[in-house]
């Protein structure tokens, strides 16, 4: 387990550390938007806000409007609460409950649209980039980062499983039955909050993930409307390798292989794209 993934873990057990997680992984991932990150004056949609730790900071980066959406209650309400409680963006940041796939909003209402860790979740991508396509203003952004379904954690197992790519190795049955069984022995559920919960003894296979792949997503903009400005490929260790000597040979190595189908779809750990609805 990375780091990161047990900063995740310790930060699921409460609402307020959880929402500092989501703030604090944009402000380090952000820059990987980079040279197409410009929110100043700007009406921003978040589609899957999850707690709404993220709005606040895009409130910081100078958009004039916020909004966020999130399918669960339970999550919309922390995030309308924390806005509740940012005097300083008071009025700035909204939220609501709302599926992506039928987004309650006029046609061409935002400048941007960001959503970060959602895409590898919701039922019907392409709909939703269709409704995204729809609701953004001609000449609008929108910013996806997410990780497709084999790299190492897209199992999405943390905490139960703490081992790379355990869905290439195992069955999903297989795979949902040992989390079970580590359930019934740490009681991780009883420790995180609702959103994090996960019942392994009522699944047969991994809960809400549609299993997205690199090839798959680069098909399904293909088919909406919008063009890609860039998509990177982020390849697995490439902290680590940046932080060792002779890493950065290793990290060329690697961002090479993250360019040839299928291997990269073991070794990309994010997709970071920005595409335009053309004007
Ligand atoms: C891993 S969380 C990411 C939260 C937040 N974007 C972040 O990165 O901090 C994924 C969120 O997407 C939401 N979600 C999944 N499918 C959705 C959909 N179709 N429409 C809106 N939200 C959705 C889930 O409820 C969950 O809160």
């Amino acid at each position: 387990m990375t780091k990161v993934h047990k900063e995740l873990l310790q930060a699921k057990r409460t609402v307020r550390d959880y929402q500092k997680w989501e703030y604090d992984e944009i402000v380090r991932i952000y820059k990987d938007f980079a040279p197409w990150w410009e929110l100043q004056g700007k009406r921003l949609l978040d589609v899957g806000c999850g707690l709404g730790g993220k709005l606040p900071f895009y409130a910081e980066q100078g958009a004039r409007k916020v909004i966020g959406v999130d399918l669960r209650p339970f999550s919309a309400f922390a995030a309308a609460h924390l806005a509740c409680e940012q005097g300083k963006s008071s009025g700035v940041i909204c939220v609501a409950i709302a599926d992506g796939l039928t987004l309650p909003f006029q046609d061409n209402s935002f400048d941007a649209i960001i959503s970060v860790n959602v895409f590898e979740h919701v039922v019907d991508p392409l709909s939703v980039l269709q409704e995204c396509y729809r609701v953004l203003r001609p000449n609008g952004y929108l910013y996806l980062y997410f990780p497709p379904f084999y790299s190492p954690w897209g199992a999405h197992l943390d905490g139960w499983i703490n081992f790379p790519w355990p869905h290439l190795i195992f069955s999903e049955q297989n795979l949902v039955r040992a989390a079970a069984q580590v359930e019934l022995q740490k009681s991780l559920n009883a420790q995180f909050i609702p959103p994090a919960q996960v019942f392994w003894a009522n699944l047969d296979t991994l809960p809400e993930l549609n299993r997205l792949t690199i090839r798959q997503f680069l098909e399904l903009v293909n088919r909406a409307k919008f063009k890609i400005l860039e998509c990177r490929l982020l390849p697995v260790g490439r902290h680590f390798l940046q932080s060792i000597q002779l890493g950065g040979f290793f990290l060329i190595f690697l961002k090479i292989l993250s360019l040839v189908p299928r291997i990269n779809e073991l070794i990309v750990t994010k997709i970071v794209c920005v595409m335009i609805k053309e004007g």
